[in-house]
């Protein structure tokens, strides 16, 4: 049988994580997330207290820096991470997660020589297919050949919600405007940059996921992707 490559875009909260884990978990395929590579750069960039606006610094910083996302460990997968994230051979897989870091990777990534790096690595993680990746491009510029991309979307007051959620269950109080303050203006950077900004890809399937369960929405994404098969095997 294929073995499929699977794309799935949106913006921030609309759930691409939790559902390409569990999605890549149902059709036993490799779950990549390409976010918390930027994640990981930018993180890097903070602690080295690299100028973010120094294009240039910035990088000379990602070509000098290895990334390696693995499956989680047992502990970390029942702490509900879903990518191991090495930087430079060190575990940041927690310390990538916080609205700093989301800010900071979301500047990183309007700068175009970076995302070129990130992106080179990311098709080279993907090739072969039997992978479910996440992102922003991953349909329109990473895999733009994708056999199946999926545009995610949710309203922002849910999305801003769930996060919230999430920084509450790790004691992080912050409060519910702040979050949706951080959710807005990283999505309006994200989808107002010049190069590949956040945009559905005109053969993306829209899945709004509002109103709809982790479960509910994976379930949906396998049977485009069983439908896809269908397809291809005919
Ligand atoms: O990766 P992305 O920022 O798009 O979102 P996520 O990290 O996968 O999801 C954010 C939070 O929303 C997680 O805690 C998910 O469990 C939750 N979620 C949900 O409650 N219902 C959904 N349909 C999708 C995600
Ligand atoms: O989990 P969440 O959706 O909040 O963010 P993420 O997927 O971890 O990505 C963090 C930031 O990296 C985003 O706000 C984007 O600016 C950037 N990113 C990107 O530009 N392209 C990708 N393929 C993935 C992430």
């Amino acid at each position: 049988m294929p073995r499929l490559t699977i794309a799935i875009d949106g913006p921030a909260g609309s759930g691409k994580s939790t559902v390409a884990r569990r999605v890549a978990a149902l059709l036993g395929y490799l779950y990549l997330d390409s976010g918390a590579m930027y994640r990981a750069v930018a993180l890097k960039a903070l602690e080295r207290e690299v100028p973010l606006a120094d294009d240039a610094a910035l990088t000379a910083l990602t070509r000098d820096t290895h990334i390696e996302l693995l499956p989680p460990t047992p502990d970390q997968d029942a702490a509900g991470l879903k990518n191991r994230v090495l930087l430079d051979g060190r575990e940041v897989t927690t310390e990538i997660r916080t609205p700093a870091v989301a800010q900071a990777a979301s500047r990183l990534a309007t700068v175009g020589p970076v995302r070129e790096i990130l992106v080179a690595e990311q098709q080279r993680a993907g090739q072969g297919g039997g992978v479910v990746m996440e992102g922003r491009d991953i349909g329109t510029i990473v895999f733009p050949r994708a056999d199946l991309k999926i545009f995610l979307e949710a309203a922002p007051e849910t999305r801003a919600e769930r996060r919230w959620k999430e920084h509450e269950e790790k004691d992080e109080h912050l409060s519910l405007e702040e979050v949706l303050a951080e959710v807005r203006e990283r999505d309006q950077r994200d989808r107002e940059r010049k190069v590949s900004p956040l945009i559905r890809a005109a053969d993306a399937i829209l899945v709004d996921n509002t109103a709809m369960d982790i479960e509910e929405t994976s379930r949906l994404i396998v049977f485009l992707a069983d439908e896809k098969l269908r397809t291809l095997a005919s």
